[in-house]
Formats: C-alpha cells, structure tokens, sequence
C-alpha cells in the first residue's frame, strides 16, 4: 500500500524523492506527492493518478530544496483528489504516513474547537495539526512528535520534514515498517528496502514504538532512535542484497512477465536452500523445526492461503498430520481454541499482511508455536515469529503474486517430506521419488515457458468473455482457485474457481456456450472424476480447455471424441507434490497475456495493493 521516501542529502533532492517513489509503484497508489525545505520554509507538489502526473508537475514547476520527504497513496481516508494526496503540509510540518489512525474522528473533532482548519478529509492531516499545536506551545519537532504519537491509536509509518530544519528529518513506526540507510554523507528513510536501492547497501528496520531523528550536520550523518519508553537505542545494522537489476523488469513488458518467467530460477534456488537433492537431505531451515505438535493451523491471505490449502492436501496425505487452513482475516476475529500443542504456520510474502500479523500475535498470546514462510526477509511477521523459512523467490514487484506463491509451495512441500520422514509415513521408494521429481522440476517449467504461445494463442479467445470458470479436484482445486483469482485481479474478468466435484450443486447453472471452462487435469487420483465432470460441462455446450499430461491427454481425446475441447494443453509428467506447483504456470499465463490483450495495467491492477497493511 502506500509508500515512503525520504533524503537528506547536500544536493537536489527532488528527482531522486521521485526515483524512489517510481521503485515504490509496486505497491499500488492513486497519488504522489513530495515536499522539500526550500529557504526555510516548505514547498511542495502533489498530483493525483499516476507517478507521471506527479513528475509533469514537477518539470513545470522545479522543486528545490537538499532535503525532502515523498509519499505514493493508496486511498482510505477520503476519496482519490490532490488535495488528500500527501505530504500533509501547513507553515510549521509536513508529514507522509502510511497506515491508519484510528482515533482520528475524536481528535478531529477537538482539533477544530481548537482552531485548526482541515484542508484534506485524511486521518494524517490530524497528526500534521497535533505535531503543529506542540510545537506552537514550545516543544521540539522531536518532542512534539512524540507526545502527537502518545495521543495517536492505530497502525502506522510516518515520516516529518520540519520548516527551518533544512539538516533534519523524523521517521516513527507502529505497526507499518519504515527502514533507514546512510551513507557517508546522504541519509534514507524508505517503507521498504527497495525504494532505497541503489543508494544504500547498509539499512537499519526501525522496530515497534521507535521514533528517529535522522540529522546531517555539515557532511556528518547522524540517526539517534528512542525506542517506544524514550530510551536510546541501537538498531542492528543489515546488508541489503537487493539490486538494481533486480527491480528493473529488463527485457520484459511487464513486471509479472518477468516473475513468471524467474520461476525456474527461483524454485531452484528455494529448493537448495531446503534440502538437498544429492544426498536426500534437509538443510538447517528446515532442521531447525524440532518442537512437536498434535496439528497444523496454517493462516494466510490471498493467494497466499491458497499455498496453505494444498498443503492441507499434501500434509494429510503424505504426512498423516490434521490441518486445518485459516483465513487470517476471520481467524483473528473468532474465538479460536488453542491447545498449545499446535504448530500455526504464517504464508505471507510481503510479510507485512495486517490480518496476518494480527492473527499472529493472537497466537503468541496463546503460547503457541509460530512459523511463518515469507519472502521480506526483514519483515515484521519474520521478526515475530519463531521459526522462520524464507522463500527466495527474491523482490516481487507485479502485484499479481506469481513466482512467490510457487516458491511457498516448493517450501511447503518440503516441509512436508521433512514431515512425512520423520513420521515415517511415506516409503524409500516415494522418498526418492519425490527427490528425483524436484530434481527436475526446474526444468520442467522451462520447457513448459518455453512453448508460451499455447497461452497467447488462448487468451485470444478469453480476453472477449465476461467470465471464466476454472474446476480442479484435489491437490489442484486451490489452483483452480489460484487461477480465478489471477484472471480476475489483472483482467477484470469475473472468474470463479470450483473443485469440479462441486459443480452439480449449483455452478452447472451458470454453463453455456459463452461461458469458457478451464480444467486442471493430471492423470491423478482424482483424473477420472475430473474427467466425468469435464463431459457434463461439454455436454452443456461450455468452451472447455484443458491441461492434462500426455496420459491424460490421450485418454481426454479418447473419451470426448464426439464433444471436442476447444484445446487440450499437455504438460510435463508431475506426481501430487509437483502437480500443483507446475500447473500453476499455466494459469500464470493465460491470466497475464488475456489482460495485456485487454490493455489492463497488469503489474498495478486497479485498486490493488502489494501489500495489505490496513484491514
Ligand atoms: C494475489 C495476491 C494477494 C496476496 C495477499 C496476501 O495475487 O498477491 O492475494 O497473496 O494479499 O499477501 P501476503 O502474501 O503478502 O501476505
């Protein structure tokens, strides 16, 4: 969601506050802004839409000034207009914010008996005006900030510019991360490490409660952090490994292209920081998962909690573990009965999901162990949890989730081989099987990205539709849902998923010839059942495409001879832990070039965020 920069340095900061806001796109916005100190006092410029609003505005009217703060917002407080675009600025402050703050009606209400008068319909603007009042009644920005931050509830990242402190910048958080970098002579505030790459390669997370104040005196650099009781702290130091290169989309048209095309790269390297193939091993990720439980409560969102429902397949069945699968959103509002013999395991890529993270500290203040599979290595639902595995499917900047969501799965599955050998449920023989499969897995999806125009060719036909259907049984019933999900977020096609089974219940309904089926078919367990189902929809007239495997396939072409498909799409050998990971390309694709077709903006779908940090 919304995003933060902020510089100080001993040049022109302006077009690099707009560099950083650009890097920060990908977490989805409706309008920019950025201010500066210029002879003192604080100018700014802010538009509504997209970045290259904000940078015409900018050309037309130069922005001066060696230090400065910027903002990308996504709209919750007040609809989408210049004026609610941040920073919130008067004479005195200018502030950017992300998050919510909650009790901002009630002081609202008394900052008005007060005086002040509200130009935006914000909650930030309440924490320009409070900062305002403590600084007119003598106190330092500092002071003044801390005590607006004692009077304010919620969750939130902010960062101050201050008139007549043209050397100083304030950065606080609670509950929205907020990182810092310095340099010899420059100093960062970012809401992620990726809006300060290139810059800095050493950052320093400000934690809950902190409040820093970042000062450039001469050529001299200097960040002093309190914590959330007044005291000063130290915050560890941390390298980022994050490149240029790895945020630029390179060849690519698309930021989703590219991740989805990383995906042979990235499981690989998700698998080897797991286990290794050679040997049959697990490395310490892993090995470090050594307190026993009765049962898993895996909790997520999205496209993340789809990973977690085929766990539950994988789990069950290969491991003999009960599990049950939770939306973050409502767990944390239900009165969950915990045993203390529960492992929760967290599916989050950005790490900084806030039902997520809520649900975690319910957990942890039941005492049960957490574990959380994340891509952000340095975010909060990382810092808070027990165990941690991340996923290295490195910086995901499409907001359409596409190579993490295939690395959570490579980790979970091999939790669960990790699982399954310690139980001893599965045999030396589908041991190796399983090693060998991921072996080549790899592989597997180049093969399948290299044949793509399959997909191109298809989305042809669904770009014209209005809505879309996907069935798939077991394993491939979450993709099946994943797929939807993916049509509908970046094409605006009204998509369902459904596990074909239950398909007679109600959605056969909806079956005609305008309404295209797509079907998740390896010959599995669960093939011949999928394959009835795929009859009853042929028989309905409905465009079906397929994607089976050779087997499936001439066992499709045998049985619909008379009802043909509109296309059966054969896919690489796979077995019930590579299934799910491997059919998901597929979807991928067919979601990703439907809506380039369409003209969609696919890396920032409309209204979409990358990370969900409000309710
Ligand atoms: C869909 C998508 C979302 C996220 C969800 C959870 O493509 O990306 O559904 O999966 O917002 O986000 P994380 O995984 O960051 O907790």
């Amino acid at each position: 969601m919304c995003g933060i920069i902020g510089i100080i340095s001993q040049s022109n900061v302006s077009i690099r506050l707009l560099e950083g806001l650009k890097r920060l796109e990908y977490r989805g916005y409706d309008s920019a802004g950025i201010a500066t100190i210029t002879d003192g006092g604080i100018d700014r410029r802010r538009a509504e839409g997209k970045l290259e609003k904000l940078i015409d505005v900018v050309n037309d009217h130069p922005l001066e000034g060696h230090i400065g703060i910027g903002h990308t917002r996504w709209a919750t407080h007040g609809g989408v207009t210049k004026s609610n675009a941040h920073p919130m600025a008067n004479e005195t402050v200018a502030v950017v914010h992300n998050g919510i703050i909650e009790n901002f009606a009630s002081l609202k209400e008394n900052l008005i008996k007060r005086g002040a008068v509200f130009t935006s319909d914000t909650d930030t603007e309440v924490v320009m005006h409070i900062v305002t009042f403590h600084m007119q009644e003598g106190l330092t920005p500092f002071k003044a900030v801390q005590k607006a931050l004692s009077q304010i509830k919620g969750a939130f990242a902010l960062a101050f510019l201050f008139k007549n402190h043209d050397n100083m910048l304030i950065a606080a958080r609670r509950g929205s991360p907020l990182v810092l970098g310095m340099t010899e002579s420059e100093l960062f505030i970012g809401s992620d490490a990726i809006a300060l790459a290139s810059w800095v390669k050493t950052l320093c997370y400000l934690e809950e409660g902190d409040i820093a104040t970042l000062t450039l005196n001469d050529t001299t650099p200097e960040i002093i952090i309190s914590d959330a009781d007044g005291e000063i702290v130290q915050r560890p130091l941390r390298q980022t490994n994050i490149t240029v290169d790895a945020i630029s989309k390179g060849a690519f048209t698309h930021y989703m292209l590219k991740e989805i095309f990383e995906q042979p790269l990235t499981i690989s390297d998700t698998l080897q920081s797991l286990i290794s193939i050679e040997d049959e091993s697990f490395h310490s990720p892993l090995l470090a998962l050594n307190k026993p439980f009765s049962k898993i409560r895996i909790i997520a969102c999205g496209t993340s909690y789809y990973a977690g429902m085929v766990a539950k397949y994988w789990f069950e069945k290969l491991a003999h573990i009960h599990v049950d699968v939770e939306i973050a959103s409502e767990f944390r509002y239900r009165t969950p009965v915990f045993d203390g013999q529960t492992l929760n395991l967290f599916i989050t890529q950005s790490g900084e999901t806030i039902d997520t993270m809520a649900a975690l500290t319910l957990v942890k203040q039941n005492n049960e162990t957490c574990l959380s599979i994340v891509n952000v290595s340095e975010s909060s639902i990382a810092r808070a949890s027990d165990f941690v595995i991340h996923t290295m499917a490195g910086p995901e900047i499409g907001v359409a989730s596409t190579k993490a969501f295939t690395a959570q799965l490579v980790v979970l599955a091999a939790i669960c081989l990790k699982f399954a050998k310690e139980r001893c449920t599965i045999s030396e023989t589908e041991w190796t099987q399983y090693f060998q499969s991921f072996a080549k897995l790899p592989g597997c999806i180049s093969e399948l990205l290299r044949n793509d125009g399959i997909y191109h060719q298809l989305a042809t036909h669904l770009c014209q539709v209005h809505h879309a259907l996907y069935l798939g049984r077991g394993v491939n019933f979450p993709i099946a849902l994943e797929g939807a999900l993916k049509l509908k977020e970046i094409s605006y096609i009204h998509a369902e998923g459904y596990p074909a089974g239950e398909l007679k219940h109600g959605p056969i309904a909806l079956i005609d010839p305008k309404m295209p089926v797509i079907v998740l078919a390896p010959h599995d367990e669960w093939f011949e059942k999928t394959l009835s189902n795929v009859q009853e929809v042929l028989a309905r007239g409905a465009k079906v495409i397929i994607f089976s495997d050779e087997k499936g396939t001439k066992q499709i072409i045998e049985q619909t001879k008379t009802m043909k498909c509109l296309e059966i799409v054969t896919l690489p050998e796979s077995n019930i832990l590579t299934a799910p990971i491997l059919f998901t390309l597929p979807i991928q694709l067919l979601a990703y070039y439907t809506a380039h077709m369409k003209g969609t903006d696919v890396d920032q779908p409309r209204n979409l965020a990358k990370s969900v940090t409000v309710e």
